[in-house]
């Protein structure tokens, strides 16, 4: 192989994305230089996030630009190496982009995994995911035993690890998913107390049926009407552990905000956002307990995979029809 495929973005989308929305092209494989490495893309992980990259929305990171890469967290192997840091072989993930290979420097933030995991766990389970799931319930929640913990999008890479720990750690988990059979597998597979499909009929009235105990905390990953409906079912001293707004991610207007937020004065609630990232630096701690878990059975991974890099952009729409059960990636090379 001597040449690099890359998927550039074209233009914003509006809404759901659109092939037209990107282009491809190939350039030569970069040659590396002293301090350098070189990284084959194994799978590409689709994220909700990247449809806010899309857009000038403000967020942690800034917009992709016309006619740049798309921007994507990855996992390859290093194939060629000039630097001290990464070897041949080794298994590596970073923002690798919409592209078959990308480029590794000493100071790259990227991060090396024991060669004995499947490359896909260094994306999910044992990955991002999993410390955005962990720490976002365990240091932002706070969660104690014998309390009700609520998540949305409950069968998706984050919801259905947040609800998994919650049990492990002696809570009621509730889910909230967008189909009977998502919340038949949250509550068969993966051992939710309940699941809540929102697009039926009734949410309210559902929500009071599975948390008879009201809510304390929610783990927030769609925002919406959905936050505003859990807000007006706390308990005293509730978490609100905002993760993530999946449903407004392809607005072209900012919603309104959720009228219900009166409620956390009444109950002495506390609403925080957190980003994954800041608590990266306690990965190996969070992956040692979750392949523990993973052993003991207790926690189970599922995963939507899909082939081919030119199926980024089609597979990122997949998260907002609902298509996906647990981590979303798409398949670039074998290895
Ligand atoms: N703060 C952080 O550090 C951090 C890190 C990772 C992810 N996140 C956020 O966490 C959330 C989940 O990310 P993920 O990667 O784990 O994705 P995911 O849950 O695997 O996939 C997204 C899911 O969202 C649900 N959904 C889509 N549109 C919806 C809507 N209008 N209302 C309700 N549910 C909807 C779909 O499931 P249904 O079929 O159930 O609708 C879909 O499967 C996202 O908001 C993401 O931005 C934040």
């Amino acid at each position: 192989m001597t040449m690099n495929r890359r998927i550039l973005l074209a233009k914003r989308p509006v809404g759901l994305a659109a092939q037209d929305d990107f282009s491809a092209d190939e350039q030569p494989i970069p040659e590396i230089k002293a301090g350098e490495a070189l990284l084959k893309t194994l799978y590409i992980g689709i994220d909700p996030t990247i449809r806010t990259w899309l857009s000038t929305a403000k967020s942690y990171l800034p917009p992709v630009e016309i006619g740049e890469v798309v921007r994507s967290a990855g996992v390859g192997r290093v194939v060629e190496s000039k630097c001290d840091r990464f070897k041949v072989g080794d298994l590596v993930t970073q923002l690798v982009g919409w592209q078959e290979y990308s480029l590794l420097t000493d100071d790259s933030f990227a991060t090396v995994f024991p060669g004995s995991i499947n490359p896909r766990h260094a994306m999910g389970i044992l990955g991002s995911t999993a410390v955005a799931a962990y720490a976002g319930l365990i240091y932002v929640g706070r969660p104690k035993e014998g309390e009700t913990v609520v998540v949305s999008a409950a069968a998706g890479a984050t919801g259905s690890m947040v609800g998994q720990i919650a049990k492990i750690k002696g809570c009621r988990a509730v889910g909230i998913a967008g189909s009977d059979d998502k919340c038949r597998h949250v509550v068969e597979n993966l051992g939710f107390d309940a699941c809540i499909n929102y697009k039926n009929d009734g949410f309210r009235e559902a929500l009071r049926e599975t948390c008879p105990k009201r809510v304390d905390v929610y783990f927030d990953n769609v925002g919406g009407w959905i936050l505003n409906e859990v807000l007006g079912r706390l308990n005293m001293g509730a978490r609100i552990v905002l993760c993530g707004a999946i449903s407004v991610y392809n607005a072209e207007k900012k919603p309104p905000g959720p009228s219900n937020y009166l409620n956390l004065i009444t109950v002495r609630g506390r609403m925080e956002g957190f980003n994954g990232m800041d608590y990266w630096g306690k990965r190996p701690e969070i992956s040692a307990e979750l392949q523990r878990w993973m052993a003991e059975g207790t926690m189970k991974n599922y995963e939507t995979i899909v082939d081919g890099l030119d199926e980024a952009w089609r597979t990122v729409n997949m998260l907002f029809s609902g298509e996906n059960i647990g981590k979303l990636l798409v398949k670039v090379a074998e290895g």
